[in-house]
């Protein structure tokens, strides 16, 4: 049995996430830990909230509720969401965790100690109108790389570049949009990451089966301009993991705090020390320190290109700079964007459908299979209305939904609810096993290589040789002639819906749990394909489910097209 460590990027705090956010990270990396567990094998699977920084400032305030108690409710909502959604977390923690005030404190005292933290006095941006320093989200201009104009102090959205407060062009305050700005001395800790480039540089470059996105976007900050830079990881902020150096406070550094993307990765470590703590396992050590039995954790991190930069070179400076034998991540899979109907998701205009709305208007797993077998892996990927209700009506209703029907509902009509006795397996059956076994041993391929797209259509192409089989073997004809023959297709038919449940389980595990429980069966990920269509003999009960699927309607589609077309609400 392997053992998968897998992380999902932690979602910001500031809001409820759009589509384009699921499917960039939580759910690829929910099909994956599902998989990898119905293949038996050990998953510890972690997300948290993102509470630190400016984002979570601003959006408090916008609130108008105390940072710290914005934080904890907007949680709740977030974890009540990923339920939904069937987001299969082994634990749901938060940044703001004295777990991971600990553990970030510890990092920086050992990265001091190993010479890695530098004290810099520099000026940064301060806003007179605001009376304090803006870092980050705190100020926004024209990003000096791509000209993008809402890029923000910390990065630009658009090209993904790092930034500082004071490479932006036309700059103004987010909280009063002022642009009475001046630059005021001040201190602050610099990672010095480049320091560790031709360690990082040897690493990136061993890893030869990753993402050409991840590791294109990981050599583009190793080498462009100057090379990797050192990077501040201090702010003047008030709501964060207070700087100390392990315990002890950090002279000078009094009344400051960690920068959000320093302490956020570190809570991926933290993560597991919580969920030991909330009673639901014994050992994080042997999933994260490779002194403590993680040498033989395949570690798998998930997330979109914008958060690249910060997990191939600024955590892993984090984990080997601190001398200490930290896991380290073996495989990044990064996603591009996902676009709506024409424009960008966007959380400040409402434009786009949010994972509370989604879930309003139709089942998660409606949303989990178009996202997913849509997944925006080699280029940007868009969701339109007629894509979605063609993708639904089609592989959803028409191809699962409709052979689980027929082949239960013609069942029931002629032999009852119980698996029929009879004939046996012929030429037609041998070769739909035939091909199921090809077609199966491919998803698991693409599946194990997490490749999203070619997984779905390898799914798809296995329902729809169930669906081709019935309508060749036809046993509503066939019962007229010769009921045996029809009684052994039926069961053949019956038992492709427990095999279909199981591989189907990781995309949209809440009609695989119902077909399961109408055939009254466990999942079984099956190894002979042959022997897993024995799995419901001859008198081996079941019951009909309700439509699994129901078809999205043009007058629905044109409905939900104008209400998610700009503004919530
Ligand atoms: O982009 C984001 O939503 C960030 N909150 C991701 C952080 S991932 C990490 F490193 F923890
Ligand atoms: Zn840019």
């Amino acid at each position: 049995m392997a053992r998968h460590l897998i992380t999902s990027a932690i979602p910001y705090i500031n809001g409820i996430k759009h589509l384009g956010n699921l499917v960039g990270s939580q759910l690829p990396a929910d099909l994956f830990a599902r998989y990898q567990r119905g293949r038996g094998h050990e998953v510890l699977f972690l997300c948290a909230t993102d509470e630190h920084g400016t984002p979570a400032e601003l959006a408090a305030a916008k609130a108008g509720k105390p940072v710290p108690e914005y934080c904890a409710e907007m949680h709740q909502v977030q974890a009540r969401i990923a339920e939904g959604f069937g987001l299969s977390f082994d634990h749901f923690g938060r940044s703001s965790s004295p777990e991971n005030h600990r553990l970030t404190q510890h990092f920086a005292a050992k990265l001091y100690e190993n010479g890695l933290i530098r004290e810099v006095s520099e000026t940064q941006m301060y806003s007179r109108a605001d009376g304090r320093f803006l870092p980050d989200r705190y100020i926004e201009g024209t990003c000096p790389n791509c000209g993008f104009e809402s890029a923000r102090g910390d990065q630009c959205d658009n090209c993904t570049k790092q930034l500082d407060p004071v490479d932006l062009i036309n700059p103004h305050s987010t909280i009063s949009g002022s642009t009475d700005l001046e630059m005021r001395e001040t201190k602050h800790l610099y990672l010095c990451q480049s320091q560790m480039k031709d360690e990082l540089e040897a690493w990136i470059d061993s890893k030869t089966d990753w993402p050409v996105l991840t590791t294109s976007i990981a050599k583009k900050w190793l080498n462009d301009g100057d090379g990797l830079q050192d990077r501040g990881i201090t702010r003047d902020l008030d709501w964060g993991i207070p700087v100390k150096r392990g315990d002890k406070d950090w002279p000078g550094m009094e009344g400051k705090v960690f920068y959000v993307w320093f302490d956020a990765p570190i809570e991926y470590i933290a993560c597991a020390q919580e969920w030991v703590n909330a009673g639901k396992g014994g050992d994080w050590a042997r999933w994260w320190r490779t002194d403590a039995g993680a040498g033989d954790v395949t570690y798998t991190q998930f997330m979109g290109k914008d958060n690249v930069p910060f997990h191939t070179l600024s955590f892993p400076a984090t984990i080997l700079g601190s001398g200490e034998p930290w896991k380290l991540v073996d495989y990044i899979k990064s996603f591009n964007y996902l676009n709506y109907d024409g424009g960008q998701f966007s959380t400040s205009r409402g434009r786009g459908v949010f994972m509370d709305q989604a879930l309003e208007i139709l089942p998660a797993d409606y949303w989990r299979w178009w996202l997913l077998s849509h997944a925006p892996e080699s280029s940007d990927a868009e969701f339109t209305w007629e894509n979605f209700q063609a993708s639904v009506n089609k592989d959803l209703a028409d191809v699962l939904g409709n052979f689980v029907s027929r082949v239960t509902k013609f069942c029931r009509s002629k032999f009852g609810e119980v698996v029929p006795e009879g004939g046996a397996w012929g030429a037609q059956e041998k070769s739909v096993i035939d091909e199921l076994t090809t077609r199966i041993r491919a998803y698991e391929g693409h599946m194990e290589a997490m490749e999203v797209r070619k997984s779905a259509g390898e799914l798809r192409a296995i329902w729809v040789a169930g669906n081709e089989y019935l309508q060749e073997a036809a046993p509503w004809a066939t019962f007229k002639e010769d009921p045996a023959r029809a009684a052994a297709q039926i069961r053949f038919a019956l038992n492709l819906i427990p095999l279909y449940a199981a591989l189907s389980a990781p995309f949209i595990p809440f009609t695989a749990r119902t077909m399961l429980e109408a055939m009254t069966l466990d999942a079984d990920w099956p190894g002979d394909i042959a022997q897993a269509l024995e799995r419901m003999p001859a008198g081996h009960g079941f019951a009909v489910p309700d439509n699994l699927f129901a078809k999205i309607a043009d007058d629905s589609r044109e409905d939900w097209q104008q209400r998610f077309a700009g503004t919530r609400d």
